[in-house]
């Protein structure tokens, strides 16, 4: 039997917080909804979050991750500039955590990110020429995806490296390692990803793909993709972030459905790898802007989970409590901001509901 929304709510936040919500029973005894792990574990599909150093210091958060989660990625413990701080120091301890964390709940791990102009650390201007720069590419990312080997589910090799502003002929974006190895530093991470794990799905990530007003992007994406084919480069899927958000017409679902068969015609794997939906221009009623919210994130869902080749849906943080969007999109009232699906207190908000709803359609469908 599925509760209802408030009877979940209130045994939910009645419930002692440091158990899981499947360990509670409500006050009439009946069983509790299944979690999100249940239903996309239903429907054959990866469900999962973001995660950082708040799953070791925030009981109530990791009993919510371990619920709900059957994958996750670190939001930011497997960048480059943070293992490799400096030239030769390495700094693996807090990504081998999160990997050991998941693997002990049963979860595939997802591997973000080896390549990202945000990430690129500060050392590597002074010490790369162009003589070494591709060695010292090479050397990274066979180093990290070599001692993870079989027991990551995919990594985003290369992420973010579309900017058509940027004017470049191939629409690539102008960043360091594009200055310093040219337009095939691209293909020469996917292969030394490939060598240093063979059985690793390799990815594609970035954002604007799926969104309507992300046509040049589109166009310069799947132009890459198929020039990276053609060349018989190992690349398996293509990550969309899906930073969505509360401004008219930011996605609409023809857009997603015309990206995600693009896609799958050319034989590549679909993730929505940073979901969430950013609250920042919505109402400062916080019911009504939940709902707004949640609204999204079901009809975003149907969207991308009506395409062919959707392999998993990963958010960007689980829980109010724990969001970038705190820092990046904050409010001009001031009001926290409510862009996941876990409130401040760990309750479940309309928007958990409404990825609980997609995922049920979903699995009823057998994607
Ligand atoms: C962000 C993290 O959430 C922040 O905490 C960090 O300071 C910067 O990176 N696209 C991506 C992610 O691919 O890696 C970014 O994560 C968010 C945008």
């Amino acid at each position: 039997m599925i509760l209802s929304r408030r009877r979940f709510l209130m045994s939910a936040a009645s419930a002692p917080l440091a158990l899981p919500v499947s360990a509670c029973m409500s006050a009439d005894g009946a069983p509790p909804p299944p979690t999100l792990r249940e239903r996309a574990d239903r429907a054959g599909l990866l469900f999962g979050t973001a995660i950082g150093p708040s799953v070791d210091t925030d009981a109530a958060y990791r009993a919510a991750v371990i619920r709900d989660c059957n994958a996750l990625v670190c939001e930011y413990e497997m960048k480059w500039d943070h293992i490799a701080p400096t030239p030769r120091g390495r700094a693996f301890e807090a990504a081998d955590r999160r990997l050991a964390f998941a693997k002990r709940h049963a979860m595939e791990m997802r591997g973000h990110t080896l390549v990202w102009h945000g990430a690129t650390p500060r050392w590597l201007g002074q010490e790369a020429t162009r003589a070494t720069a591709r060695r010292i590419l090479e050397a990274h990312i066979s180093e990290t995806v070599g001692r993870y080997r079989g027991r990551i589910h995919s990594w985003d090799v290369v992420n973010e490296a579309i900017h058509p502003e940027d004017g470049e002929s191939r629409g690539l974006r102008r960043t360091p390692l594009l200055g310093l190895i040219g337009p095939d530093y691209i293909e020469t991470a996917f292969r030394a990803a490939a060598e240093a794990d063979p059985g690793a799905r390799l990815v594609y990530n970035d954002y604007g793909l799926s969104a309507p007003w992300g046509e040049a992007r589109r166009r310069a994406a799947l132009d890459l993709l198929e020039r990276l084919l053609a060349r018989g480069v190992p690349i398996h899927g293509v990550g969309i972030q899906c930073h969505l958000d509360l401004k008219p017409g930011s996605f609409d679902p023809e857009t997603v459905h015309r990206f995600g068969h693009a896609v799958a015609a050319m034989g590549l794997d679909l993730l929505v790898t940073e979901l969430d939906v950013a609250d920042q221009h919505g109402p400062a009623d916080e019911a009504e802007r939940d709902t707004q919210v949640a609204t999204i994130y079901g009809a975003f869902l149907d969207a991308v989970l009506a395409t062919p080749r959707l392999v998993g849906i990963l958010t960007w943080g689980l829980s109010d409590r724990h969001t970038w969007l705190a820092r990046e999109r904050p409010r001009s009232d001031r009001l926290p901001v409510r862009p996941l699906l876990y409130d401040r207190r760990m309750r479940p908000k309309a928007a958990w509901f409404a990825v609980a709803a997609a995922l049920d359609r979903a699995g009823r469908k057998g994607v």
